[in-house]
């Protein structure tokens, strides 16, 4: 289990983070709900040991993860899969894959294997993986920063809004693949501000404001909560 507690986060005087408690049962897919600056990149990039925090704890398989470096994070099985995609975009897009397995070079066996997986998953990467990334759609890069991910062998994957900027139908095909790995045993915890659709695929989700958890249950509550409708979804 993955479980943030009481976690406060500061930039400067500013409060980013405000006593955030979640957790993420193994095989589980949670949804984290938020508007631009709610603060779940902030979340992620604490998790992921990038950013420390002020007060709290994030505990994964009942050890703590602050103080710890990110590369033992990332080998622990904690994986991010950034905001923004984050790619070398002069490099192919099977360079890009193999960065991700990078933590596991001293055991690189394996990750020919799940290389394969991510070409099962991504099949269109399997055509492109000498091209450029840089020169790939928007919704294939997403692809490769999700398959980049997954060569980390991540036992939960933290996916920082994949469907920005992404058209509704590659949104919806993207969603398809994260519950898909999600089924195959993997973790996910998913930051997004597309609500309906995140929703759709979530077992339970949590709503951050300014730092803050206002609301969390399962997706059938949130869908029907007016405050999250009128909020988040528009209607
Ligand atoms: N490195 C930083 N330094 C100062 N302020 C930051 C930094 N990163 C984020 N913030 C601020 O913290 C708040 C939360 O940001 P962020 O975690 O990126 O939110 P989200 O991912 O939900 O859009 C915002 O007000 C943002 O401007
Ligand atoms: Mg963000």
């Amino acid at each position: 289990m993955l479980k943030f507690e009481n976690l406060s986060l500061k930039y400067g005087s500013f409060l980013a983070l405000d006593q955030v408690n979640l957790h993420a049962d193994q095989g589980e897919l949670v949804v984290l709900l938020g508007a631009n600056g709610a603060g779940k990149s902030s979340m992620f990039l604490t998790a992921s040991g990038i950013h420390k925090a002020t007060a709290g704890s994030i505990t994964w398989q009942g050890q703590e993860l602050l103080g710890k470096k990110p590369s033992a994070i990332v080998q622990s099985g904690l994986v991010q899969c950034p905001e923004g995609r984050k790619l070398f975009a002069q490099m192919s897009v099977r360079k890009n894959l193999e960065l991700g397995a990078y933590v596991h070079r001293s055991d690189p066996g394996p990750s020919q294997k799940t290389l394969e997986e991510v070409f099962t998953l991504f099949p269109i990467l399997r055509d492109k993986q000498h091209d450029p990334a840089g020169s790939l759609s928007g919704g294939q890069q997403q692809m490769v920063a999700i398959g980049r991910a997954m060569m980390g062998r991540p036992k939960v994957l933290l996916l920082d809004e994949p469907s920005l900027g992404l058209a509704p139908l590659v949104i919806k095909q993207m969603f398809e693949v994260i519950q898909r790995i999600n089924q195959a045993g993997t973790t996910v915890l998913l930051a997004e501000q597309n609500a309906y659709a995140a929703l759709k695929i979530a077992h339970r989700a949590y709503v951050l404001e300014s730092g803050r958890i206002v609301r969390e249950g399962l997706p059938a509550e949130l869908l029907a909560d007016d405050f999250i409708r009128k909020a988040y979804i528009g209607a």
